[in-house]
């Protein structure tokens, strides 16, 4: 969601008014979930509850939407859209801060067996990106953590700054950011870190800027748009968590059950087209993409592939 996009919903919270996340693809994830009165859904990426919402009404009253985060920050807004949903004759719904790796355990503590629907929205969210304090933005200065966990308990950026290796940082740069300046970029930071450990998310920018070559510096996306995406990538070991988390979420679906994903980077969609093609009976061939309308109005949807799989009727 763009700042200038007069369409933008806001919300107020303690702290003033936010952007509220604008759930992308939310048409075609209602039709490829094809959900029925009275199921059980996951939603393993709840976020700020944009889908969950919109699944919680086609649900109905009867239904039930478990929805999982690894970021508790995040909670207290999926609550608010479920509530708002469940009072205009939306599903009851059960949310907990957990990754979607650990959805066999989390059904298990409520006591369900298994889920008729699954679904992730894979990537950050635009409250995370808002927040100067969790240093996920080039736009705003901040400590440089980047970690999607409350927990704090895994390495933040700035400390995985400074034990990459050039090559591994480079190897991210390319792979996680399609950074064409990924070997520029990674000599220009282990230099950076060896006279001053980088910390802030502006001092980052600014050894970027610096490493690229001048007529690279101003185009129409932003010169560190690939490198916080690729540091963030490793930092929350996004891809470990999506090899790890499918086979669970496949696994708790009840037989002739259905999960869909969108993906944000071509290595995502590669692991779900990997996954559906070995594991589901059913399953789209081509990623279904956002609308030109919609691209327009909300720039995230431009790079969102969805893609859907069932599981055999028993
Ligand atoms: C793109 S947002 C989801 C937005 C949501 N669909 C909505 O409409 O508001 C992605 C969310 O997934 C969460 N997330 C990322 N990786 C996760 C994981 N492995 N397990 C659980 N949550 C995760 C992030 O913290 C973030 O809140």
């Amino acid at each position: 969601m763009n700042d200038a996009d007069p369409r933008a919903t806001r919300a107020d919270d303690a702290h003033g008014p936010v952007r509220v996340h604008e759930p992308v693809l939310l048409p075609e994830c209602l039709n490829a979930m094809d959900l029925r009165a009275g199921m059980t859904l996951v939603d393993g990426t709840v976020g700020a509850g944009g889908h969950a919402a919109a699944f919680a009404r086609a649900l109905g009253p009867d239904g039930l939407v478990v929805g999982l985060d690894r970021d508790a920050e995040i909670l207290p807004f999926a609550e608010r859209a479920l509530t708002v949903a469940r009072t205009e004759g939306g599903a009851r719904f059960v949310l907990r801060n957990l990754p979607y790796s650990d959805v066999e355990h989390a059904l298990s503590d409520l006591g369900i067996a298994s889920c008729d629907r699954a679904f992730v929205d894979l990537g950050v969210s635009s409250l995370q990106l808002d927040s100067p304090l969790r240093g996920f933005s080039f736009m705003r200065d901040g400590p440089l953590d980047m970690r999607m966990d409350a927990s704090r308990a895994s390495r933040d950026a700035a400390a995985w700054l400074r034990g990459v290796s050039t090559v591994e940082l480079e190897r991210v740069l390319g792979d996680y950011g399609e950074e064409r300046f990924a070997g520029r970029i990674a000599r220009a930071i282990v230099e950076a870190r060896g006279r001053r450990p980088i910390t802030r998310t502006l001092e980052l920018v600014d050894v970027v800027m610096r490493a690229i070559p001048p007529s690279a510096r101003h185009g129409r996306v932003h010169a560190a748009t690939r490198t916080f995406q690729a540091i963030r990538i490793a930092v929350n070991d996004e891809l470990g968590e999506l090899e790890r988390g499918l086979p669970e979420l496949w696994r708790s679906l009840a037989p002739g059950g259905r999960l869909a994903a969108i993906a944000f980077h071509s290595l995502e969609d590669r692991v779900l087209k990997r996954f559906f093609k070995a594991h589901a009976e059913v399953s789209v061939k081509k990623p279904i993409v956002a609308a030109g309308d919609e691209c327009a109005r909300n720039p995230r949807a431009r790079s969102a592939k969805l893609r859907w799989g069932s599981k055999r009727v028993a």
